[in-house]
């Protein structure tokens, strides 16, 4: 596996690639690997030729009062797990290569990045649609695979795609859970063994909808309630939001007839996650 760290290099190899007729599979990251990320990894590797991870972590993404300093970086032991699952390249720049002095131009999908976490973590789509942006226009990938526990980020980078023309196909791999069922983030690291059980009430949460759902229920509000229920219990867990949404849009939905997503977030101590499930169309 090549690492490079200049926007230049990577724009030679990944051309080089194409050039002998490769498909080029893309996995952005901000490192911290987890299943989750493997699983995309090799979801890549069986679908293309050239395999490409970037570890970045990206600080326009972050609020001010966010995890950015202390945003876990276990940069060998990163490498070494992309390096077993035989990736061909490593983009792992620095701050400076991917944001020169000065640079004031961003990628922002108006109306869909102020939606679910978007409220609470204003500017934190922008950030990660001019990365993406920026990366896909270095990598120039045939398909690029983000996590479906990001269904929000997945749906609003669709539509980046859509609406600036990429070619790049966007390919959304599913959640990669614990055997407890909490799902796998690079921040689960932040949990203590208290918080980890706490943490438990996300998945728990959508679990209780999804069996409201499967038993017929389909009242967005019931079935939200049936969420809030599970953290009304556990006053430890600071619930910020259960939304059911059309997950193109991102906005609520009255009739559940097509499918629906549910997206939970909730603060746990310091740590903020999120989890979410697809509810399937009923027509
Ligand atoms: O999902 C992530 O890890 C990040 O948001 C991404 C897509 C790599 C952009 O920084």
């Amino acid at each position: 596996m090549k690492v490079l760290t200049t926007i230049s290099e990577v724009r030679s190899a990944c051309a080089a690639a194409r050039a002998s007729g490769k498909r080029v599979g893309f996995v952005p990251t901000m490192g911290a690997l987890h299943e989750g990320h493997l699983s995309l990894v090799r979801t890549a590797r069986s679908e293309s030729d050239f395999i490409v991870a970037s570890i970045f972590v990206n600080p326009t993404q972050f609020g001010p009062n966010e995890d950015l300093a202390k945003y876990p970086r276990p940069f060998e032991r990163d490498r070494e797990l992309l390096e077993i699952e035989k990736v061909d390249l490593l983009f792992a720049p620095t701050v400076e290569e991917m944001y020169p002095p000065g640079a004031t131009t961003f990628v922002h999908v108006e109306g869909m990045s102020e939606k679910l976490c978007g409220k609470s973590r204003p500017g934190h789509f922008r950030g990660v649609t001019t990365i993406v942006s920026k990366l896909f226009n270095i990598v120039d990938p045939d398909r690029a695979y983000f996590g479906q526990k990001d269904a929000a980020q997945a749906g609003i980078i669709k539509k980046m795609v859509r609406d600036l023309a990429y070619r790049t196909q966007v390919v959304v791999c599913p959640i990669v859970r614990e055997p407890d069922g909490l799902a796998m983030s690079s921040r689960n690291v932040y949990l203590n063994a208290e918080e980890w059980k706490q943490a438990l009430a996300l998945s728990r949460a959508l679990q209780g909808v999804r069996s409201a759902f499967d038993n017929g229920e389909r009242g967005p509000s019931i079935l939200r309630s049936a969420a809030e229920t599970v953290f009304a219990g556990i006053p430890q867990v600071k619930l910020e939001y259960v939304e059911i949404v059309n997950p193109d849009t991102l906005d609520p939905v009255c009739d559940l007839s097509e499918g629906a997503l549910v997206a939970v977030a909730a603060k746990i101590g310091g740590t903020r996650l999120i989890d979410n499930i697809v509810l399937p169309a009923t027509k």
